[in-house]
């Protein structure tokens, strides 16, 4: 990657002030794991927010905006541009509507609307990251997805320069996927649209869901969550070389037409692999964990060896999950 000239570094520190220089991203990443932003700007409100994008576009500076660093492997040679970290908190409910800030935490707007007796999202109390990185990635788990209780978002786009709301369907969400990952908007805000319930039953669920997650994944150590996207496919050929190598496929993968990743990689005895520090998580297969110290390239290295083997010994081509920067 081109480095930043001083002249332009000059200028983005002249338009926003508040720009700070060589940010290590270990700081911004539940991996620990990243090389300097040359340039990085907390925006603590969605006006900061935009100007420090609109500031990057006319300076023709690369820019990238992250939330929780959930969900993110930063190379370990850095961003040669700005990272705007959109850290707006706040959450109200109104009738059925739940509105938040781009950088409320997930599992806080889940907790808001639980204490406001609405069900619905009791899933998005174990969710870990912002609100805006989960509709970013059409977050998910246990049944639950963003896409089915949004409603709308606030953003900006940065083509058309000029701040809109988009309505859920208008998001083009798809598994893991929306409108967001493909073109240059700007999440501000969100409001999701819930269902009256029960309280008591609602922490109930939450509880059961938190259980859940904590036997299942490996919630304590550093990792960006599933490293890769779980194997839909259309057309049952796509299984001919699985059911080949491999004992029953659970019969709730075959139902949904998707095949977790996580027991892919069992199958295959790689949890427990690794490289430098970088490590399949031995709770679950989809998980690579930090150990401590472990740079991206490892990361990636890992990912890979993993990759390639659930090619060649089951036919599957795995898709990354996780976003990558500076790459
Ligand atoms: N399994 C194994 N070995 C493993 C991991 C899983 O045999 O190492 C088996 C489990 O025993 C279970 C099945 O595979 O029978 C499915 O596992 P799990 O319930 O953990 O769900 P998953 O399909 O592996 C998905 C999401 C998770 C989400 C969980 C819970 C993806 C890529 N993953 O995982 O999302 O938390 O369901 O609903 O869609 C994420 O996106 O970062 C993420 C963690």
């Amino acid at each position: 990657m081109n480095r930043l000239s001083t002249e332009k570094i000059s200028s983005y520190a002249a338009a926003v002030p508040s720009a700070a220089r060589d940010e290590p991203m270990t700081k911004h990443t539940t991996l620990k794991i990243g090389g300097p932003a040359r340039l990085f700007v907390e925006a603590k409100t969605a006006d900061e927010l935009v100007a420090a994008v609109k500031a990057a576009v006319s300076l023709h500076i690369p820019h990238v905006v992250i939330g929780g660093g959930t969900n993110l492997l930063v190379s370990d040679e850095g961003f040669e541009g700005v990272v705007i970290l959109a850290s707006e908190r706040g959450v109200s409910a109104k009738g059925t509507l739940v509105a938040a800030s781009a950088g409320t935490f997930t599992s806080l707007v889940a907790r808001a609307a639980a204490d406001a007796g609405l069900a619905g999202f009791e899933w998005g109390a174990t969710i870990p990251g912002t609100i805006a990185g989960a509709v970013y990635g059409n977050a998910g788990c246990y049944g639950g997805e963003t896409k089915d209780i949004l409603e709308s978002v606030d953003v900006y786009d940065v083509t058309e320069r000029k701040r809109v709301t988009l309505r859920n369907q208008a998001c083009g969400f798809g598994y893991r996927d929306s409108r967001f990952k493909h073109e240059p908007f700007v999440l501000l805000s969100v409001t999701l649209r819930l269902r009256p319930g029960d309280k008591k039953e609602i922490a109930k669920r939450i509880s059961e869901l938190m259980a859940k997650r904590n036997a299942s994944q490996p919630l304590g150590a550093a990792s960006a969550g599933c490293m890769f996207k779980n194997f839909r496919y259309v057309d049952e050929s796509a299984l001919e070389i699985l059911r080949r190598r491999t004992d029953a496929i659970p019969e709730d993968m075959l139902k949904r037409k998707s095949i977790g990743a996580g027991w892919l990689v069992d199958r295959l005895g790689l949890k427990g692999a690794s490289i430098g520090k970088a490590k399949v998580s031995d709770v679950h297969g989809n998980f690579v964990v930090n150990q401590g110290g472990a740079r991206a390239q490892d990361i990636v290295a890992l990912a890979s060896m993993v990759k390639m083997k659930v090619r060649d010994e089951l036919g599957i081509m795995l898709e990354d999950e996780v976003q990558l920067i500076g790459f």
